[in-house]
């Protein structure tokens, strides 16, 4: 009998335990007794770290639909599958329940085959957070396209390039979003990335705004009418075990995006069994993510997780903020929300509200509170946990990656004694390692290093679109034979972990992953830009914000420099978005580098964060004399 749900920590580090020593057993006992398989698998894992090639349940055959939907449809078709608050609270909510569901995505899987979408192509979703953005990512699974979100807060260019990196053939968009006061015009920004994707035949418009928008013929159609005409059932395609099942992009510390690969039943497998544990999910219970689909996090726990469980799960399409800052509140008290799942940065933007927004609503049916995306520093946790938590709710500070698919270090909650800021202990399955600068993983306890995973999980990546050999370089080449994560971390003395941070050229801020390299060429084609170097520093609501040192060419001396800050910016939001714009922009004579020409990011870091006590040896830079320049000019 597997261990489906954990119920104490006692049986939490028997099952640990197990899932250490049998693995394999371990997984295939979960896989046996709590999912729908259409042919059991040959071998439940294979392995090689140094391909690296991952394979869990081979020759197993299922659809993941068929797990998140139909098996719930004789025992629960009239529960509410997602609960949709719209921005506009006037304007909702809306229930749909698992028989809608089944009904919505199958009429839509039709149409998608009748747009000629086959089993392995690959599908762009760029939606708002409505009911279609869940039901398109059911829609691909069903008929085995392979989905690629991308957030509906992306530019153009930035769309433009997620699209023909995977050659999408059809995109899924809407006529605009709604924003809190504001709305946004989408179907623009797919007309002006569109020009450069000719892998794109067909587009689908869900009408959401009701603006006026160019529809090219030949090319896009309204949803709504193919969808009145469309079938209600749709048979699930039987899918194998490692198809893929979707792409998503994350930030690398160098190039261009990366197309994580997340295939099907490990997936599957891991979201369902975490979720369970990680939120301790019972029947009645209505869950809430706060997270956007356009990431991993509303992916895994807003749709994938929560429906192989048979949940409720909330769909929430605006912002914190509007019509004020006691929305989340609002929403809580409104249905009853048990779990409560968001972000450090969420949660510092609404502390710094006066506390009526939240006190005037009765958060009691609250059971579980979950921070995700970035370490939540001490202050933030204690008021979440004193005015969210009343401190009875015991708070899930859950590490993971877009590559993990699932969440690896985390308390389970009435389960695991919680530390404020600790992710504290492995999921079972997760086998984390410290390493120190040699190469040498520190195998006790009270050690600090750089944070790996030493053995494969269900829900690992496979593998980056179209590029193994960089999935191989950038997860597996730091050292042998283990995952490298891109985080540091520490182990207390009773096994604890503590996320400390990135460790390489990647910057969270406000929870979202940016790589240094995107927006530094984005701002190197301003014709007046000579170099530029991104660094992160403390911000009290974003976690981290972006501080740019910028060089100019000769052409670029004289020029008004408030002006260059407002052009420059402006490129990084038409390039990649309005979430990877800098804060602030110093212009310098030069940037400090080593003598082989390496930016040295470590001492721009300090002087941005103001902590130049120590800058370290700075004498065999090339440049030295730069350092103090930046320094007395610092912003
Ligand atoms: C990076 C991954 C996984 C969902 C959202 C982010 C940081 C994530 C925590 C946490 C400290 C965290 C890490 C990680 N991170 N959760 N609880 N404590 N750091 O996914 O965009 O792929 O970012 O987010 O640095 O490597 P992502």
């Amino acid at each position: 009998m597997s261990n489906y749900h954990i119920k104490h920590l006692e049986e939490y580090y028997k099952v640990y335990r197990k899932s250490v020593r049998e693995p394999e057993l371990f997984w295939e006992e979960i896989a046996e007794e709590h999912f729908s398989w259409r042919k059991r698998w040959d071998k439940v894992l294979d392995w090689d770290f140094s391909k690296p090639e991952i394979k869990w349940f081979e020759g197993a055959k299922l659809n993941i639909t068929e797990n998140c939907i139909d098996r719930h449809l004789r025992t629960k078709g009239d529960q509410t599958a997602i609960l949709f608050e719209p921005n506009n609270p006037a304007d909702g909510p809306e229930h749909i329940t698992y028989r809608d569901l089944h009904e919505r995505v199958n009429k839509l899987a039709n149409v998608l085959k009748s747009q000629g979408i086959k089993k392995g192509d690959r599908v762009c979703i760029y939606l708002p957070m409505i009911p279609e953005l869940a039901v398109s990512l059911l829609a691909c699974a069903r008929i085995g396209a392979i989905h690629s979100v991308v957030f509906a807060g992306f530019s153009s260019s930035a769309l433009a390039s997620r699209i023909n990196d995977s050659e999408c053939k059809l995109v899924i968009t809407s006529d605009g979003s709604y924003r809190g006061a504001k709305t946004i015009d989408l179907k623009g920004i797919v007309d002006e990335a569109l020009e450069t994707c000719v892998c794109t035949t067909h587009v689908l418009v869900v009408k959401r705004i009701n603006s006026e928008i160019n529809m090219k013929t030949g090319r896009d159609q309204w949803l709504a009418p193919l969808l009145e005409n469309a079938p209600t059932e749709c048979e699930p395609e039987v899918m194998d075990a490692e198809d893929p099942l979707f792409i998503l992009y994350t930030s690398g510390s160098t190039g261009s995006p990366k197309g994580m690969v997340h295939t099907t039943a490990g997936y599957m497998v891991y979201t369902a069994y975490t979720f369970k544990n990680v939120f301790q999910y019972r029947p009645g219970d209505v869950y809430w993510c706060t997270a956007d689909i356009g990431w991993i996090t509303g992916h895994s726990y807003i749709v994938y997780g929560p429906l192989a469980n048979g949940a409720t799960t909330i769909m929430f399409e605006g912002v914190p903020s509007y019509p004020d800052f006691g929305r989340f509140w609002e929403i809580v008290e409104k249905h009853k929300v048990t779990q409560f799942y968001t972000a450090p940065t969420a949660i510092r933007a609404l502390a710094k509200e006066n506390l009526d927004y939240v006190n005037k609503y009765d958060l009691s049916s609250l059971k579980v509170l979950g921070s995700v995306g970035e370490p939540i520093n001490e202050e933030a946790w204690h008021w979440y946990n004193d005015n969210i938590g009343k401190q009875k709710s015991p708070i899930v500070d859950s590490w993971w990656q877009t590559e993990t698919g699932g969440i690896m270090i985390s308390p389970l909650p009435y389960v695991t004694p919680t530390i404020p800021t600790y992710a504290t202990l492995p999921f079972p399955g997760i086998q984390p390692a410290l390493m120190d600068e040699n190469g040498k993983e520190l195998t006790e306890n009270q050690v600090e290093g750089r944070l790996c995973i030493k053995f494969p999980w269900p829900s690992i990546a496979r593998t980056i679109w179209g590029n193994h050999e960089r999935y191989k370089d950038t997860y597996f080449s730091a050292y042998n034979d283990k995952y490298f994560t891109g985080d540091g971390a520490l182990r207390d003395a009773v096994g604890y972990y503590r996320i400390t941070g990135r460790v390489d050229d990647v910057i969270i801020v406000s929870g979202h992953n940016l790589g240094t390299a995107p927006i530094e060429d984005a701002i190197n084609e301003h014709p007046a830009v000579a170099e530029s170097a991104i660094v992160g520093y403390p911000h009290d609501v974003k976690g981290n914000a972006l501080y740019g040192y910028i060089t100019l060419k000769e052409t670029g001396e004289g020029r008004d420099h408030d002006n260059l800050r407002k052009e420059i910016n402006q490129l990084i939001t038409d390039r990649i978005g309005p979430i990877a714009k800098l804060n602030k922009i110093q212009f310098t004579n030069g940037l400090p580098k080593t003598r082989s020409g390496k930016i040295m990011r470590r001492i721009l870091r300090k002087i941005a964060g103001k902590d130049t006590g120590n800058l370290g040896d700075i004498s065999t830079l090339l440049n030295p004399e730069c350092v103090k320049e930046i320094m007395d000019e610092a912003l």
